[in-house]
């Protein structure tokens, strides 16, 4: 009976969690319960720290359009990665990370088993068609026994879940808005990317994606 799944899955929401392998889960449409106070303080973190393309080490422009929140921010450029507390571009400290950012990110690492996770960087990426991002590992934190937890909203895209070897096959995991994918312990340094976005239009964010990544980087 139709309405009896639906309560059901309101019930048990775990029934929509999707193992991705040992220490990675999609929690389907988990962000979507703090939808209002999320889009607002993105719009209040980009008034500060605009989008904007960074250089990656070997010269190339970024074609996702990057920002931050909190006390640590990932930046690229000729000089190679790293987390830097100020904004290059404003010569600011990045914006403060809303409370409502710390809270998703808590439980949904808490709920894919990664309790006390305490994020100081929130790395913003804005897809538009197009735009992709090439297989890589997240290795410029300091402890990689910290989780990582990313957040999908607007266009959906195609999350790209490879192996800890750049050339193991990937696993195609489509996102859409709302959904939240954690990985951390075994699978923390797997390779992932995202597939160029296919033009698209969502109803709050217009043409574009826009992808939360939290973690404990210092
Ligand atoms: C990232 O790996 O930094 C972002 C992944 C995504 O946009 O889903
Ligand atoms: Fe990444």
């Amino acid at each position: 009976m139709i309405t009896s799944d639906l309560f059901g899955s309101a019930a048990h929401p775990e029934h929509r969690d999707e193992t991705l392998c040992e220490g990675a889960v999609v929690l389907r449409g988990f962000s979507l319960a703090h939808e209002p106070p999320l889009l607002q303080a993105i719009d209040t973190i980009v008034a500060q720290a605009p989008f904007r393309h960074l250089i990656t080490p070997g010269g190339f422009r970024m074609s996702v359009g990057m920002t931050n929140a909190g006390p640590l921010g990932w930046v690229s450029d000729r000089r190679g990665y790293r987390y830097d507390p100020i904004d290059p571009d404003s010569g600011k400290p990045w914006p403060a990370m809303p409370d409502v950012f710390l809270e998703l990110a808590g439980a949904a690492a808490t709920r894919a088993g990664f309790p006390g996770f305490v994020p100081d960087a929130c790395l913003i990426n804005r897809y538009e068609p197009g735009t992709r991002l090439t297989l890589h590992q997240d290795r410029n934190e300091r402890d990689f026994g910290q989780p990582i937890v990313s957040v999908s909203l607007g266009i959906p895209a195609v999350f790209l879940f490879g192996g800890m070897q750049r050339t193991d096959r990937a696993l195609r995991v489509p996102l859409a808005h709302g959904d939240v994918v954690v990985w951390g312990g075994p699978a923390r340094l797997r390779y992932h990317g995202v597939l160029p976005l296919k033009p698209n239009h969502h109803a709050a964010l217009g043409e574009c994606r826009i992808n939360l990544t939290f973690r404990r980087a210092g």
